[in-house]
């Protein structure tokens, strides 16, 4: 027997229909959630990207702003234009679509955006609430990595967690938030030396690197739970992540539990920017 799926589709869809109704709520009180998407440029990925975000808002409630700007936008255009939405109170999110255009300082804007309202979780202020484990805004990857192994019903709490990759928006959030849940964390990255003899250890694996076939069917240990986070194309253009699905689902046995691409991590990223933007406007003054 071969592992089961972790369905990320339609764990999204209950939460997200959690997050509506916390967002009727709001909004029956006058203080209907918002989000702001800033988009520079005209990146093709990064368009679909924000068209996603702000459909996702109209269906669960949430009022969305989506700003298109010219790749040719001054920075302090851009930060004037964040400065405007930390101010309107009926924006409670504020998302920069990144990458930025090269002239633009991606640190600079996210620094400018009011830490109440980063709903990225990018900042400097929300990563050192992660840090030390303040309440505040999570990641959206890594918070719907967490959320997607506790469907599982088999607890954090004791378990090695191997993450693969030490992104700031997704690696180094994830250690932190497997941490704060009570697992034994190890971190792997491009310099580690034998990350199979981690992997093998690991009772989850969280890989996000941007590579296929990153963990193979001999690198994981039976019942162990495997987040996929990459998004690839094979050679034929098909969606792939960064595990080889068919034979680690098959290694993983009938204990273990994995998450396809697509159909995993992506939809959840979105649920816990809409989860993130309701928390915000519940937590505004
Ligand atoms: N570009 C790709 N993913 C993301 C994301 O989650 N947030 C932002 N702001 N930009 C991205």
């Amino acid at each position: 027997m071969t592992a089961r799926i972790i369905d990320g589709v339609a764990l999204s869809r209950a939460l997200r229909a959690e997050i509506g109704e916390r967002a009727g709520a709001l909004a029956e009180r006058g203080r209907r959630p918002g989000l702001a998407v800033l988009l520079v440029g005209d990146d093709p990925a990064s368009a679909v990207y924000v068209r996603n975000k702000v459909r996702a808002c109209a269906e669960h409630g949430l009022h969305s702003v989506l700003e298109t700007h010219p790749a040719t936008l001054a920075e302090s255009a851009l930060l004037d234009r964040v400065a405007a939405l930390n101010a309107d109170p009926a924006i409670h999110g504020i998302l920069v679509q990144m990458p930025l255009p090269r002239h633009i300082d991606p640190a600079k804007v996210i620094a400018a955006i009011d830490p109440r309202k980063d709903v990225d979780g990018f900042s400097v202020a929300s990563a050192g609430e992660l840090m030390t484990g303040l309440p505040g805004l999570r990641p959206c990857t890594p918070w719907g990595c967490i959320k997607l192994i506790e469907s599982t019903g088999v607890p954090i709490r004791g378990r090695h967690a191997v993450v693969i990759g030490r992104s700031n928006t997704v690696g180094k959030p994830m250690a932190l938030l497997l941490l704060q849940a009570h697992a034994t964390v190890t971190v792997c990255h491009s310099a580690t030396a034998d990350l199979a003899h981690h992997t093998r250890q690991a009772d989850i694996v969280v890989v996000a690197v941007g590579r296929r076939h990153t963990v193979r069917a001999d690198m994981v240990r039976p019942g162990a739970t495997v987040i996929d986070v990459g998004i690839n194309r094979d050679e034929s253009g098909r969606l792939c992540g960064d595990v080889d699905f068919e034979p680690v689902r098959a290694a993983l046995g009938p204990d273990g539990a994995i998450t396809p691409v697509p159909g995993g991590v992506g939809p959840m990223t979105i649920t816990m920017l809409l989860a993130n933007t309701v928390q915000a406007a519940e937590a505004a003054p």
